[in-house]
Parts: structure tokens; C-alpha cells; sequence
């Protein structure tokens, strides 16, 4: 198949790389990556042909400057080129508009709001894990990381918990299907699964997230038919895969690393920075942006309406920005990384994220005092616009 360049993007900067077929992304996609970089055979800006076209940012210094330029740098999807319908919000949206949609839901994420559910979090942790123990291993990713984050979320948004796994299918395809259609196609059908959500609840004074969306005021009135879709979209699709897609490669770094299980083993005090560190090594999300008008941003010539792809998953392991990133140092003073984004469109979940994660890890490990991979060939990976591990088998 002959890809096109568009004549503003000079060769050196081509490098055919499919996010989502990728064979980089299949293995260790951050350990991968982290070394095409530093071999130079891929440059921190690059431009591939792949999936419409679009530019991906790879490296740190260059990403953040991206996502706090939103002067050039737009979150709406009319600057960006490949962008389709379902739209998302808030997070394709930019400020003024922004703050008022954002401002809808914030309520339900902010720190005390998490504070509260701190406990079912614990019970629900320990109940799962209780269950597994006998069997003395698991495939952490089906048994665990796609149900527990889910529960949780299906439960704030008022779901049926028995709509877990079809739901879980469908973000699958929407984040990291090859074939356009497929994921445009799971969009719609989770957009209407969202659409018929919210008819349950009309009318009546519900406290879910769902029920909140549809209270919401945007500009002094209700929100329309497209905004209740895209705000219900993006929470599930933010609510279903990214924490699942972060514990697994937190329990894959930690199987294969005895020694760094251990240390949380014996001095759970360790968890809460740990996990940061963790989440420095292993960030899972891409964002987009779009180009508002032609500019000339860090010397390299963009169109409007040029398509960027920012993998925050390499922020915090950019040794411009780390020494020896690669090493997990559970004391260190700072986890830099860019795991839930910068700017106005910060993950608005970032705070529930880290909980779940530390929670989860401070029941498994006063549980589990000792764990190996049961199978390291069996690991795999996969790309997408979130990086996530598809098979992790445990023993302990
Ligand atoms: C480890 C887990 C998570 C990761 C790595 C993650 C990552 C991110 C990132 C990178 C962004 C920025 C998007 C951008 O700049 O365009 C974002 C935004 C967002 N996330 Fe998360 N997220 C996580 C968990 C969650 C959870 C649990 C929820 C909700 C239940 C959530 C809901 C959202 C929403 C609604 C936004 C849009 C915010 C805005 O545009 O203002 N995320 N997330």
C-alpha cells in the first residue's frame, strides 16, 4: 500500500509506525521505545503516514510545551483532520467552553468526594483477592484488572455490574482496534448503551454520574442530546480501561521484580510513593491535539489541522527530564510523568486512579507475601491510544 506524506513533512522525520499494530508496542512498549529514541532511529517529533497521517510526540520536553500551547494546540475535533464521530467532552473541547463542561462532574472525582469511597474500594479489594488466594495464581488481567476497576466505576455510574464485560469489549475496540470501522463502529454502539442510560433517569434525582451529567447546566441550560453522549462516552471509556491497563503493568513490573516486591511487602509506608514511580514507568495514555492554524513549532513546519498524538507514556522516561529512567527507585524524592496529562484537561480521574491502585496493592501485598510470573513467554502487550498488558499469569 502506497502511504501518503503531505508535502510539508520533510523525509527525516517520516517513520512508519502504526499505533495500534505496532511490534514495538508488543513487548516492554515503554522499554522499546525509550531505546529507538536514544538510538536515534526515531526523532522526538515524528510524522507517520499510518491511520490518516499524524504526528506523534514522543519526547518529554516537546509533549508538555504541546499540551500547554493551547493557543496552537486545540482539543476540538474540527482542527483535528482524523478525528470522527462520536465525539467526546470534555476532553475535546477547549477553554471557555472547557471549564463549564468539566465543571459538571468535578464534583464526583474531587479528593474529599474519594475520600468517601475509600472503604468500599478496601472491601471490595480484599473480597476479590480473598477469593483468589486458594487457587495459588491467576491471569491478572482477566481475573483481576478487568474487574476490579470496573466494579468500581459501573458502580458510581449506576450500571448493572452484569453489563461489565460486554462493556469492557467495547472500550477494548474503541482504544486499540486496527480497523477504523470496528473502533467507530464500538463507539456507536457504546454511545447508545450511554443514550439509554440516561432515559432511565430522567425524571428522577439520582446521585450517579450519569444522573449528574443529565442535571448538569452548560451555559445556563440542560445539556443537548450530543453533549449527554459525548460526556457519558468519555467517562466510560476513561472510567473502563486506563486503570485496568495501569494494574496490570504494575503487577507485571512487580512479578518479574521479586526484590521491588518485597520491599512493599515488608514496609507498606513504601505503597503510596511507589505507585507513583510505578505510574512513571508505566503510563498508558496517548492524547490528541489538533493545529489551529499553519505555525512552525519547535522549527518543524505544521498544517492546520495537522493531527498530533502525544505518548504520555514516555514523558517520565525521558532522561532529559530523569536520570536513569528506566530504574524503579520506590524512594525517590520525585516520580516525574505526565500519566494523567498537564493543563485544563488533567485527568479529572487521577485522583480515584491512585487510590484504587494503592489500595489494591496494599491488600495484595499483606495477602501475597511472595509472587512469580507464571509464565513470562505467555506475556504480551498492546498498543492503541492506551498502552495495556493483555496477558499476565501469576503464581504465588
Ligand atoms: C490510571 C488511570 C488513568 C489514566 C492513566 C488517565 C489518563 C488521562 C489523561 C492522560 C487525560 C488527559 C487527556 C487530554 O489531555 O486530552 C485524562 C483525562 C480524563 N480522564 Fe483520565 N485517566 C485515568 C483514570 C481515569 C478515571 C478512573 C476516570 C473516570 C472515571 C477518568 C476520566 C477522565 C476524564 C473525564 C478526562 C477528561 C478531562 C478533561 O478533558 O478535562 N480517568 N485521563
Amino acid at each position: 500500500m502506497q502511504l501518503q506524506v503531505p508535502d510539508h513533512v520533510p523525509q527525516h522525520l517520516v517513520f512508519d509506525f502504526d499505533i495500534y499494530t505496532a511490534r514495538e508496542l508488543e513487548h516492554e512498549p515503554h522499554r522499546t521505545m525509550v531505546e529507538l529514541l536514544r538510538s536515534r532511529q526515531v526523532p522526538p517529533i515524528f510524522f507517520t503516514p499510518r491511520n490518516g497521517g499524524h504526528w506523534i510526540i514522543a519526547g518529554a520536553v516537546e509533549g508538555l510545551e504541546m499540551l500547554r500551547d493551547i493557543e496552537r494546540f486545540s482539543s476540538e475535533p474540527q482542527y483535528n483532520a482524523n478525528s470522527r464521530k462520536p465525539w467526546t467532552l470534555p476532553n475535546q473541547s477547549d477553554p471557555p467552553e472547557h471549564t463549564e463542561y468539566r465543571r459538571i462532574i468535578n464534583p464526583a472525582f474531587v479528593p474529599r468526594a474519594v475520600a468517601v469511597m475509600e472503604d468500599g474500594l478496601r472491601a471490595l479489594s480484599v473480597e476479590m483477592i480473598e477469593e483468589l488466594l486458594p487457587r495459588g495464581g491467576c491471569s491478572f488481567v482477566e481475573d483481576v484488572a478487568k474487574k476490579f476497576p470496573v466494579n468500581v466505576f459501573l458502580r458510581m455510574a449506576g450500571a448493572p455490574q452484569g453489563d461489565r464485560e460486554m462493556l469492557v469489549d467495547l472500550t477494548e475496540q474503541v482504544v486499540r482496534h486496527p480497523d477504523r470501522a470496528v473502533r467507530e463502529a464500538a463507539s456507536h454502539a457504546m454511545g447508545a448503551y450511554v443514550m439509554k442510560a440516561y432515559e432511565t433517569r430522567r425524571g428522577q434525582e439520582g446521585d450517579d454520574l450519569l444522573s449528574m451529567v443529565l442535571q448538569g447546566r452548560f451555559q445556563g441550560r440542560a445539556l443537548n442530546d450530543e453533549e449527554l453522549l459525548g460526556m457519558g462516552l468519555l467517562l466510560f471509556l476513561g472510567g473502563l480501561d486506563t486503570v485496568a491497563s495501569t494494574l496490570g503493568f504494575v503487577m507485571l513490573f512487580l512479578a518479574r521484580h521479586p526484590g521491588h516486591y518485597r520491599q512493599l511487602v515488608d514496609d507498606p509506608a513504601l505503597i503510596p510513593g511507589a505507585v507513583e514511580e510505578l505510574i512513571r514507568v508505566h503510563s498508558v495514555a496517548s492524547v490528541q491535539r489538533g493545529v489551529r492554524e499553519d505555525t512552525e513549532y519547535l522549527g518543524i513546519t505544521m498544517r492546520r489541522n495537522d493531527k498530533m498524538f502525544f505518548m504520555t507514556q514516555l514523558y517520565g522516561l525521558d532522561e532529559r527530564k530523569i536520570d536513569d529512567p528506566l530504574r524503579v527507585d520506590f524512594t525517590r524524592p520525585v516520580s516525574p510523568h505526565l500519566g494523567f496529562g498537564a493543563g485544563p484537561h488533567r485527568c479529572i480521574g487521577s485522583h480515584l486512579a491512585r487510590t484504587e491502585v494503592r489500595i489494591f496493592l496494599e491488600e495484595w501485598t499483606r495477602r501475597i507475601p511472595r509472587m512469580t510470573l507464571a509464565d513470562d513467554a505467555a506475556v504480551r502487550t498492546r498498543g492503541g491510544h492506551v498502552w495495556s498488558p493483555v496477558e499476565v499469569p501469576l503464581r504465588w
